[in-house]
């Protein structure tokens, strides 16, 4: 999907059929990240990466800084070598369209402060739900109880984040997270696992790309406990190793195609998904009568074509309902026979695909960070909408599926940063959707 600016969405008849599910892409980016831990010349291995345009833009970035990210010919496959000294301030080295376009950006912060003891950054970008820059005390604060001191200056381009790391090496601490934030945890973990003494992390956040971050450097030679639970010890070690790693499956990519089959109906399998990481959407989609089971290490779902029963929801923290799958199940909830009451508690900006919705004829009120969906027999079709990010563009798409007539889902190059293959394997389980090239 190369360039892709629009997405063209036609009623269509039950999905039937299976798609693969990728590597997630809020893990992938991280393992990569996290490869600058280790020695130089040593090569990481990391398989069932996702063709997704986020992990170009890393590879881009981690290149800026001097670091060598090849793909070699086997699908799915990147290799990572880091050289005897990397550049660390990013706002000279790498242009700052790369820094801009992808949040994880600050996932450098930890490794670079724990290998080269400094770092600078400009203010990181990503999603931003249309609420601004989002914000990294958190990141800043914790790496801070590790010894790292931070200057925050204007620059001539926007803010400048510059930490350093007075003696060299970090300490170990008890960090306590006011909020179980998933990007803080991750940059603490990384700059735990080669500080001086043990660090403990309080109100960590749970999410399966925590856990998966931290089996990997534990395959490198770190020393994490509890990774995935509440409470992370990290015993800190001189070095680590190369390591070869399979990417955690994608629990967002998984839930949009379950969200696609509870709009049009069908029975379709999601190869490679992990059932145990989508608990709460499954029970959802269970209220709404959608069906969702294991299957043959992956999962099998289906629905009867026709409308959803209402429900309401909540996004929490994991094990909590994630925000980014949010948006999908408002798609699924927008032709539901009642009434069901939603409420944003993660991202709390995160509705500007509601207007969207709206425009294809939903009928949601928006009150703070809570909605309520009126389900209403059928969207409309022959709407031009607007994808403002992966998330809602996905949802967009699914909604469609369902709508009256032809949907024209614009900004689809958003989809791009997240889904691999995203037309090709709709179509493949029976969708009429077309790219329509800028
Ligand atoms: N927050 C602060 N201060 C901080 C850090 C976070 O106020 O220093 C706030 C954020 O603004 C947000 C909330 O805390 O409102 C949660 O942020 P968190 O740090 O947990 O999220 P993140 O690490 O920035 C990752 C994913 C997001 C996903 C969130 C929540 C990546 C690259 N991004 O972001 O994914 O929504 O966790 O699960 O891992 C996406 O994939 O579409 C996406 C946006």
């Amino acid at each position: 999907m190369d360039g892709v600016t629009s997405i063209v969405v036609e009623p269509c008849d039950p999905l039937d059929g299976c798609v693969d599910i990728g590597g997630a892409k809020n893990s992938v980016l991280k393992l990569m990240a996290a490869t600058l831990l280790s020695g130089s010349g040593h090569v990481h291995r990391l398989v069932n990466v996702p063709a997704i345009a986020d992990v170009g833009t890393m590879a881009e970035l981690l290149g800026s800084i001097g670091c060598d990210v090849t793909r070699p010919a086997t699908e799915g496959v990147v290799e990572l070598v880091r050289p005897e000294h990397l550049a660390t301030d990013l706002s000279a080295s790498a242009p700052s369209r790369l820094v801009s376009r992808i949040r994880a950006s600050t996932a450098l912060l930890g490794p670079l402060l724990a290998r080269e003891g400094q770092v600078t950054l400009p203010a990181p970008g990503g999603d931003d739900f249309g609420r601004g820059a989002r914000p990294i005390s958190m990141h800043t604060d914790a790496l801070e109880t590790l010894g790292a001191t931070w200057e925050f200056t204007d620059g001539p381009s926007g803010a400048v984040v510059h930490g350093e790391v007075p003696g060299g090496r970090l300490h170990g601490g008890d960090v306590r997270l006011p909020y179980p934030s998933v990007g803080a945890t991750e940059n603490v973990l990384m700059a735990a696992v080669l500080a001086a003494g043990r660090t403990t992390i309080i109100n960590a956040a749970q999410e399966p790309e925590i856990a998966d971050l931290a089996a990997m450097l534990n395959r490198m030679g770190a020393h994490i406990l509890g990774a995935g639970s509440r409470v992370i010890e990290v015993t800190g070690v001189d070095a680590l190793q190369p390591v070869k790693h399979a990417v955690v499956p994608d629990r967002i990519e998984a839930a949009t195609y379950l969200a696609a089959v509870a709009v049009a109906g069908g029975e379709v399998r999601l190869r490679n998904a992990d059932h145990r990481h989508l608990a709460v959407i499954i029970e959802r989609l269970g209220d709404t009568g959608v069906r969702v089971a294991p299957d043959r290490g992956g999962v099998w779902v289906r629905a009867e074509p026709g409308r959803r029963q209402p429900t309401d929801l909540q996004t929490l923290p994991y094990p909590g309902l994630a925000t980014d799958q949010l948006p999908l199940l408002v798609a699924t909830l927008v032709t539901a026979t009642g009434t069901s009451y939603v409420t944003e508690n993660v991202q709390t900006g995160r509705f500007a695909y509601v207007e969207e919705l709206r425009q294809m004829g939903a009928s949601i009120e928006e009150h703070g960070h809570h909605l309520v969906v009126r389900g209403v027999d059928r969207l409309s079709g022959g709407q031009t909408v607007e994808a403002t990010d992966i998330r809602a563009g996905a949802a967009l798409v699914v909604a469609a599926l369902g709508a009256g007539g032809p949907t024209r889902v614009e900004g689809a190059e958003h989809l791009e940063r997240g889904y691999a293959g995203f037309v090709e394997q709709l179509r493949s389980i029976g969708a009429d959707v077309a790219v329509l090239a800028p």
